[in-house]
């Protein structure tokens, strides 16, 4: 598999999800190559855990697919592949960002971005990840349950407000990480995450499903990209999928 040209780059004015359209149209059509979507105005945009993303140009929202062939070993941990390049884009342009397992985007504690990573099969049996974002230039109302950031809690200049620029910015990243993980697997990612966690070694509550929520040190990611935290009992590893997490205040 080769993650590289063409991109094609779409920008729509509305549409529900820009990740809903895209899986839709590789089931029907299959994908050659890498398509970029973009809505100005999302009306049933989705997010992670049944949440909605919806929203209009204060935030940038569009969805990236990637045909990936058979390869479904990079599925997966490329979640957190994803989110450590998106924080490594945003601070290699000076936006301090955090990432809180497994990929929300962070800045000062609350939420700058959210990641929804899906994939679709097409007719002739080959995979495309749909990885779509929402990234918050200007004040948002998109759901977070502590608080949302954006650009302009940065004190920007307003060219930087750019959606554009970031919108490369962030494909790159994106593309980045995907190429990461299929040529070196999650190690590159692991030691990534040790650098830009949020939370790491701090108190954080544990919410598992139909468990009594509980306390313990976040730890950092083992080389499967699932979670580790200490608790009473030691070193536990926790799978995403029912798990959730928040600073113990
Ligand atoms: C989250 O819950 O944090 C993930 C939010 C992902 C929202 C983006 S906006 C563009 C793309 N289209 C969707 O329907 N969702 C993603």
């Amino acid at each position: 598999m080769t993650i590289s040209d063409p991109i094609s780059y779409e920008c729509v004015s509305e549409t529900g999800s820009t990740n809903s359209d895209l899986l839709e149209r590789i089931r029907k059509e299959g994908l050659s190559h890498t398509v970029v979507l973009r809505a100005l105005r999302q009306t049933q945009g989705r997010g992670t855990r049944g949440r909605t993303w919806s929203g209009n140009v204060d935030c940038l929202m569009f969805s990236v697919a990637i045909p990936i062939g058979n390869n479904l070993q990079i599925m997966s941990g490329i979640t957190l592949a994803i989110g450590a390049h998106v924080v490594l884009a945003l601070r290699k342009r000076g936006i301090n960002a955090e990432v809180k397992w497994p990929n929300d985007i962070l800045l000062n504690g609350k939420k700058l971005a959210g990641i929804l990573v899906e994939s679709a099969k097409a007719p002739n049996h080959q995979y495309s990840l749909v990885i779509g974002i929402g990234f918050n230039l200007k004040i948002q109302n998109c759901s977070s349950d502590y608080g949302h950031a954006s650009l302009s809690d940065v004190g920007l200049p307003t060219m930087d407000f750019d959606a554009q620029y970031w919108l490369s910015i962030l494909v790159d990243g994106i593309l980045e990480s995907v190429r990461e993980v299929n040529n070196c697997g999650l190690g590159p990612t692991v030691a990534l995450w040790d650098k830009i966690m949020a939370y790491k070694n701090q108190a954080v509550l544990i919410f598992e499903e139909e468990e009594a929520p509980y306390e313990a040190t976040l730890v950092g990611i083992d080389s499967k990209g699932h979670l580790l935290v200490r608790s009473d009992n030691g070193i536990k590893t926790l799978i995403s999928g029912t798990i959730s997490l928040r600073l113990k205040k």
